[in-house]
């Protein structure tokens, strides 16, 4: 089974630790992981030309066409962030930004996606508020609705910030392994 993993965050830290451990349970359980930081790739802001109204693809060329197929191949998809002011890096939202095409399949072109598996969110941020992650989870649930996945239960570590903090977290790494495993329950069986 296919799972996409985009780190959002600008640096090797505790979203990326997060991921790490998450990525690790999926292995055990046989999954086949791509794993991509968002900012090693060029992904330019979406210009909102509106091209992608009527075709449903966008004229833009860097790296985003490609990226998308990796999407559209995959069965899970896996986004571990650090929340920025509340939401999330700029690096992650101008992806999803630029999925607006699939959007437009969907929504305009009634286009409907495969319904395929689940949007699994790993989020991290400094401060322990308890609506620290809603902004994001709103993009994240419009997100998953056009791309035809279910949204899983995320994982949410509130009050880290220097880079490693969350492998102090008692039983995190456990419950992010865990996490990874229960994905693989959740698919088609082999083929996607
Ligand atoms: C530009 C910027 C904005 C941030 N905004 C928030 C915020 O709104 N709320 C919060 O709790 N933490 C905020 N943080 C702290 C990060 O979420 C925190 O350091 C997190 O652990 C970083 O994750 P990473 O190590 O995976 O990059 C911000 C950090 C930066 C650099």
């Amino acid at each position: 089974m296919k799972v996409l993993a985009l780190e959002g965050s600008p640096r090797r830290g505790n979203s990326s630790m997060l991921l790490d451990w998450v990525l690790e349970g999926v292995r055990e359980g046989g999954g086949e992981v791509t794993r991509l930081r968002v900012v090693e790739l060029d992904i330019h802001p979406c210009t909102g030309c509106d091209s992608c109204l009527s075709t449903g693809e966008c004229i833009l060329a860097d790296d985003m066409a490609w990226l998308v197929e990796r999407v559209m191949e995959s069965w899970h998809l896996v986004l571990a962030s650090p929340v920025y002011f509340y939401h999330l890096p700029a690096q992650l939202k101008a992806f999803i930004d630029r999925l607006q095409p699939l959007w437009v399949r969907r929504s305009l072109l009634h286009q409907d996606p495969l319904q395929r598996g689940g949007l699994l969110f790993l989020g991290v941020g400094a401060t322990r508020g308890e609506r620290l992650f809603e902004g994001v989870l709103l993009t994240l649930k419009c997100v998953a609705s056009f791309l035809g996945l279910e949204v899983l239960e995320p994982l949410l570590v509130r009050g880290v910030d220097a880079p490693g903090e969350v492998a102090r977290r008692e039983d995190l790494a456990r419950e992010a392994r865990r996490r990874g495993r229960e994905l693989l329950s959740r698919g088609p069986g082999p083929g996607l």
